[in-house]
């Protein structure tokens, strides 16, 4: 099995990219969150709190019950809010898999986090706790927006726990959300000045997202106004612009000074991981598992020395193959072009006209990445045979 990547590689590296497929990772879910934000559609609850030590003692049962397997190259926790849960919790967890399948040296351990829980006292729990990067849910520097988005912190609140949380990661973090309907050109530049100066190795921008079933979809069919197209587009390419003075893109929505995050690489590149929690998705010998997404049934599955899996998918060769690409091609490495690789460029000579996709060195690598969906809609659709 492979270990570390040599630190020589940028985090947009073809070689980087396509070793992180060998590295093997654990997904952890903490689907707690004091407040749910109305354009969030992940596995979340509210207010129930009083659920945590019962929920992480499921966790742990179902850590146990798992098959045995390799040593991990990656842990990522995430949610929901995994700042919800003590730095003790936090410790359990990463005991169990260190019994269960071990840890490699250099492990990358990622943490979600929310900024209004993050204080130096907390900070330094999770290090100790094994936790070696957080990732901060700041999504924007600016009250308005972040009042807008539901969000229960401010700006300064934000910047505040960045500053605590310095102190003790190195690999630090940020999630931004752009194109909600109050932020200003204006605003998104000063969020983008904030998050540079705030001097993390890491950010991520995502466009905002309406998703089905969400509050953010009511109000949107109610008659609010919903995130603009063209306005995010321009959003996506200012940040760009300004992220690349400091960071290296290596994916669609993600910067890095010099590490990217494994986890995120190594599920980009069809990589196999185990996980763990409410709503969790797995992925081991070309099967993908979920959990349940119900709290309660998720506890008492486990309770009753049962495996919480909701369902599994075992994919054909093709869709696996189509998987690959689609995973691959929000890469700035794009993907190694396959025999799907081939059948896209010849039923889609026009990406390649249009300077959308470039064919090289035997990849296929979007170079507008706004039309990466696009492309990815078309690979879909590639038939097995012709
Ligand atoms: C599921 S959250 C968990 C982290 C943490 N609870 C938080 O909100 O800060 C992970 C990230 O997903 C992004 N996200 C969630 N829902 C989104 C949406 N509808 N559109 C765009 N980004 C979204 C946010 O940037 C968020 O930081
Ligand atoms: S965005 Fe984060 S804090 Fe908000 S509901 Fe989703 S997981 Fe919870």
């Amino acid at each position: 099995m492979m270990t570390s990547p040599p630190p020589q590689l940028r985090p947009d590296s073809p070689e980087l990219a396509d070793q992180a497929g060998e590295w093997r990772s654990a997904y952890v879910h903490i689907p707690f969150c004091a407040r749910v934000c109305p354009y969030c559609d992940f596995a979340v609850v509210e207010g129930q709190e009083n659920l945590i030590d019962r929920y992480v003692a499921a966790l742990l049962a179902e850590v146990s019950m798992a098959d045995d397997w390799d040593t991990l190259d990656a842990v990522f926790i995430g949610g929901g809010t995994p700042s919800q849960v003590s730095p003790a919790l936090i410790g359990s967890i990463l005991e169990a898999l260190d019994a269960k399948f071990g840890l490699v040296g250099g492990v990358e351990v990622s943490m979600e986090a929310n900024p209004e829980d993050i204080t130096a006292e907390s900070s330094r729990g999770y290090r100790t706790a094994g936790v070696n990067r957080l990732s901060m849910g700041v999504q924007s520097f600016d009250d308005i927006v972040l009042t807008a988005l539901g969000r229960q912190h401010t700006g300064r609140q934000a910047l505040q726990a960045i500053e605590d949380a310095h102190a003790d990661f190195e690999r630090l973090s940020i999630d931004l959300i752009y194109g909600d309907p109050t932020e200003t050109e204006a605003s998104w530049d000063r969020t983008l000045d904030s998050a540079l100066a705030a001097g993390t190795d890491h950010i991520s921008a995502y466009s905002l997202t309406v998703e089905r079933g969400t509050p953010l979809s009511r109000a949107v069919a109610a008659g609010a106004p919903a995130p603009d197209d063209d306005v995010q587009a321009d959003r996506w390419e200012r940040a760009a612009e300004r992220l690349s003075e400091r960071m290296i893109r290596y994916e669609v929505s993600n910067y890095a000074t010099a590490d990217p995050c494994k986890y995120n690489l190594a599920t980009w590149a069809q990589g196999e991981y185990v996980a763990f929690g409410l709503g969790a998705h797995g992925h081991r010998n070309g099967t993908r598992t979920r959990n349940v997404r119900r709290l309660d049934r998720y506890m008492e599955t486990i309770e009753a020395g049962q495996p919480p899996i909701a369902g599994e998918t075992v994919g054909s060769d093709w869709d696996r193959e189509l998987e690959r690409l689609m995973l691959g091609l929000r890469r700035t490495a794009g993907v190694v072009t396959g025999v799907g690789g081939r059948r896209l460029l010849e039923r889609h000579p026009e990406f390649v006209d249009a300077g959308i996709i470039e064919h090289r060195d035997g990849r296929i690598v979007v170079v507008k990445p706004l039309l990466t969906d696009t492309v990815i809609r078309e690979v879909l659709a590639v038939p097995a045979q012709e």
